[in-house]
C-alpha cells in the first residue's frame, strides 16, 4: 500500500514557522491537492516529504515506512518541481535517467525505463534532446517522466503547470488526472490556484501561515467552511461587516439589519455566496432579507454575470447571475431589489 501519512511535520527557521504541526493521511491511489496562497508553506512541507528539507519535528511515512531522516533518493517519491528544474546541459534521456542512476540501477534497466517513463508522457523518440529545444509543455512532461521512472510509491507535484499558459494548462491538466489514475499513483500536487485545485482533487487541504486549516471535499469547503480564511479563499464571497445582535440577528456596519442563521454575539463578518443572492426590479418576496440597492459595476462574464450592488454607504455586494436569455439584463446606476435566506450566509465571529 503506497500510502502516506504526516504527523506533526514542523519546520522553523529561528522562530519563523514556515510550516507548523501539518498531520495528513494520503490514501493509495488518492490524488490530494494542497491549496493555499503564495508564502503559506506548501513547497516546504512538499519538499519535507520528498526529503530535501529536513523537518524541525514530526515524522513522514511511506509505504509503512518512517523515511523522515532518508536522503530523497533512498524513499521512493518522485517529485516535480515548480521551475522542472531540468538539467538543462543534459538530453531528455539524461534527465529521466537521473533518479535511475541516483538510485544504482543497472545501465540495461535504466535505458528500458528511461524509454517507458518517456512512453507514458507521449515523448517516446524525444531521448536525445535537449531541454530548451522543446516547448515548455513539452519541458513539462520531460519533469514528470523524471519523477515516474523510479516508479515512486507516491508522486509530488509542486505547482506543475504554473509555467504554461492557460489553454495548455488545462489539457496538461486532465492528463496528468488521466496518467494519475491509469497507474493508480498516490499523488500529494501544491498550488495557489483554487481553481486548478478544485478541478483536479479527489480532496483538499487548505494551508494558510503554515498551518492546515481545513481538509475536505470541494463542497465541504466551499459549503462549510471553517473560518473566515476559507471562505474567502475557495470560491467567491462578499464579506460584509458587522455585528451579531443576537443569534440570528446581524446588522451591518452600514445600518442593514439582516437575518442570518446563528452567530455568537458580537462582532463578525457575514459570507454571502454570489450565487445565493437573487435579483430583480421588484422587491424579492418569501426570503427573510430582502433590500433595495443600486446597480453600481456590472462584469460581463458570458455565462454569468457578475452585479456589484451598493446596499448602504459602507455596504455593498456581489450578485452572480446566469446569463440566460431573456433574463434580467442589469445596467449600472439602475435601482434594483435583492434577496437572500438567512441560511445563504454564514456568519464568522472575529
Ligand atoms: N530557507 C528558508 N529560510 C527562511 N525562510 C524560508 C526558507 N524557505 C522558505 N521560507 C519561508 O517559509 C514560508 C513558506 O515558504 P514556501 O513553503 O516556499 O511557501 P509556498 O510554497 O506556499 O509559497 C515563506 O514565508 C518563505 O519565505
Ligand atoms: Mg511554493
Amino acid at each position: 500500500m503506497a500510502d502516506l501519512s504526516l504527523n506533526g511535520l514542523s519546520k522553523h527557521y529561528g522562530d519563523f514557522y514556515a510550516v507548523r504541526e501539518v498531520s495528513l493521511t494520503i490514501a493509495d491511489g488518492e490524488f490530494l491537492v494542497l491549496l493555499g496562497p503564495s508564502g503559506c508553506g506548501k513547497t516546504t512541507t512538499l519538499r519535507m516529504v520528498a526529503g530535501f528539507i529536513e523537518p524541525s519535528a514530526g515524522h513522514v511515512r511511506l509505504a509503512g515506512q518512517d523515511v523522515t531522516l532518508l536522503p530523497p533518493w533512498k524513499r521512493n517519491a518522485g517529485m516535480v518541481f515548480q521551475s522542472y528544474a531540468l538539467f538543462p546541459h543534459m538530453t531528455v534521456a539524461q534527465n529521466v535517467a537521473f533518479g535511475l542512476e541516483m538510485r544504482k540501477l543497472p545501465r540495461a534497466d535504466i535505458e528500458r525505463r528511461v524509454e517507458e517513463a518517456l512512453a507514458l508522457v507521449r515523448l517516446g523518440g524525444y531521448g536525445g534532446r535537449l531541454p530548451r529545444q522543446l516547448s515548455g509543455g513539452q519541458q513539462q512532461r520531460v519533469a514528470l517522466a523524471r519523477a515516474l521512472a523510479i516508479r515512486p510509491d507516491v508522486l509530488l507535484l509542486d505547482e506543475p503547470l504554473s509555467n504554461l499558459d492557460a489553454k495548455l494548462r488545462q489539457e496538461v491538466r486532465v492528463e496528468i488526472r488521466e496518467l494519475q489514475r491509469q497507474l493508480g499513483l498516490t499523488t500529494v500536487m501544491v498550488t495557489h490556484d483554487q481553481e486548478e485545485a478544485l478541478t483536479m482533487a479527489d480532496r483538499l487541504v487548505v494551508m494558510n501561515e503554515g498551518s492546515v486549516r481545513q481538509v475536505g471535499s470541494q463542497r465541504d469547503l466551499y459549503e462549510r467552511p471553517a473560518d473566515r480564511f476559507v471562505a474567502g479563499f475557495v470560491g467567491r464571497t462578499t464579506f460584509l461587516a458587522g455585528t451579531v445582535e443576537a443569534p440570528g440577528r446581524f446588522r451591518s456596519d452600514g445600518g442593514l439589519a439582516l437575518a442570518c442563521a446563528g452567530g455568537s454575539p458580537g462582532r463578525a463578518a457575514l459570507s454571502l455566496r454570489p450565487e445565493r443572492i437573487e435579483i430583480g426590479l421588484q422587491p424579492r418576496s418569501g426570503l427573510d432579507n430582502s433590500l433595495s440597492g443600486t446597480v453600481e459595476f456590472v462584469s460581463y462574464l458570458g455565462a454569468l454575470i457578475d452585479i456589484h450592488v451598493r446596499l448602504s454607504p459602507s455596504d455593498r455586494l456581489v450578485v452572480q447571475i446566469a446569463n440566460r436569455e431573456g433574463g434580467f439584463t442589469p445596467e449600472v446606476g439602475q435601482p434594483v431589489h435583492v434577496g437572500w435566506s438567512a441560511s445563504a450566509g454564514q456568519v464568522f465571529n472575529e
